[in-house]
């Protein structure tokens, strides 16, 4: 049972979570009890939760209608804890502020306007990616509306 627990962690990590360098992956290996103990951050809760969110919002609008306004709960982005290697520095407050106002522009939007600000909001959750957790990036892209 451990090991599946272990193999299953091993594919979600490859597939969604961040890059792990292959040191580390081989540490873990040898901790495989502490491993498969693994607990995720409160920002990583978060995320799963506001991709989960996004990937309705994607769905509404291409039925042609318009999203439910962003959640209250996600603007604990500013403060939830993030996992070791991650901190909140300027850099990440910075990307967050911008996605904030990418989403408060998604939140006013027209039928008109709102699949460009969707997709904007979207390139702004890579963005920030881009800087700190690449794992999840090819995920995140499918949201993008064609
Ligand atoms: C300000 C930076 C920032 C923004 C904006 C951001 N993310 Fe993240 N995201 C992170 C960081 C950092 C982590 C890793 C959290 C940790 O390990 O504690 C993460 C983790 C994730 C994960 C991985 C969760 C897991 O299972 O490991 C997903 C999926 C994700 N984000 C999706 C999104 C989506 C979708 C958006 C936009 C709607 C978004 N992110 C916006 C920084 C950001």
């Amino acid at each position: 049972m451990k090991k599946l627990n272990f193999l299953f962690f091993i594919v979600l990590i490859s597939l969604f979570g961040c890059e792990i360098k292959k040191e580390d992956m081989n540490k873990q290996k040898e901790v495989k009890e502490e491993f498969v103990m693994y607990t995720p951050s409160e920002m990583t809760l978060l995320m799963r939760d506001m991709f989960v969110f996004q990937e309705a919002s994607k769905k509404l609008i291409e039925k042609g209608a318009l999203p439910k306004k962003f959640p209250e709960r996600f603007k604990q982005i500013h403060t939830a804890e993030l996992s070791d290697q991650f901190t909140h520095n300027t850099s990440f407050q910075n990307f967050t502020n911008l996605y904030f106002r990418n989403i408060e522009n998604l939140d006013n939007s027209t039928k008109e306007s709102v699949k460009n600000n969707f997709n904007i909001a979207i390139q702004s959750c890579i963005a920030c990616h881009k800087t700190t957790c690449t794992g999840p990036i090819t995920r995140i892209k499918k949201l993008l509306i064609e």
